[in-house]
């Protein structure tokens, strides 16, 4: 019987496993536009798992350009942190996704939101797994955060598990949390805490 692949993997020779140093998080900037919106066209239906409705402009360069202003507005406010996902592969560096760290809150929370989404071209690889751990390593270091939260769409099971394999725990089910793909839905609760915190690592 020959061994026929779930249709979430690929096939073998394309889901070669990548070395976490073949993936880093770069700041998001205006020049990421024409990739990214290419990006978002080509993996429209798979982004809805994890995002909201967009407008039909979301997926232009102006329209890029316009979010990616946006962002990096937030980011100087102290609000989040914007990054592409790049893959070294080749002897070429390439955007191959999205990681945010957004809903910054200092004082007593020291939290921030994570989100992520990778090109189907390369998944299955192991590159969500290792920008979360780049993004872990950001959060708790750099940014002196306590902690991450971040929620999944029940049946988002490929999530879940890059969540899994980074240290999260599950602390809850929230019904109609979030409104993706345009439609309210159940989400799974994660958090991650830092257990080395220590008072006076936040910025001031
Ligand atoms: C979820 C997503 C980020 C995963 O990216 P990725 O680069 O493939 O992730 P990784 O390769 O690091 O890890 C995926 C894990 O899920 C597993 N997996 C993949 N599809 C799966 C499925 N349908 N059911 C269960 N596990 C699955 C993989 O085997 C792997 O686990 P393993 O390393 O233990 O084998 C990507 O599929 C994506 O962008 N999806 C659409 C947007 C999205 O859902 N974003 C997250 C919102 S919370």
């Amino acid at each position: 019987m020959p061994d026929t692949p779930a249709p979430h993997r690929r096939p073998p020779a394309q889901r070669q496993p990548v070395s976490p140093l073949q993936v880093t998080l770069t700041l998001l900037a205006s020049e990421d536009a024409p990739v990214l919106a290419e990006l978002e066209t080509r993996n429209r239906e798979q982004l809805m798992a994890g995002a909201p409705a967009r407008a039909e402009d979301w997926f232009t360069e102006a329209g890029q350009r316009t979010a990616i202003s946006h962002a990096v507005a937030d980011r100087e406010a102290g609000g989040g942190l914007p990054f592409t996902i790049r893959l070294e592969e080749d002897g070429a560096t390439r955007i191959v996704g999205r990681l945010n760290l957004s809903t910054i809150i200092r004082g007593a929370f020291d939290s921030a939101s994570l989100g992520y989404w990778v090109d189907t071209a390369v998944t299955g690889r192991g590159v969500a797994t290792a920008a979360v751990h780049s993004a872990i390593a950001v959060a708790f270091g750099g940014l002196g955060l306590h902690r991450l939260q971040a929620e999944v769409k029940v049946g988002n099971d490929a999530s879940v598990r890059v969540l899994e394999r980074c240290g999260f725990t599950e602390y809850g089910l929230a019904r109609d949390y979030l409104r993706l793909g345009g439609d309210w839905a159940d989400c799974r609760l994660f958090q991650l805490v830092d257990p080395h915190w220590q008072p006076g690592t936040e910025p001031a």
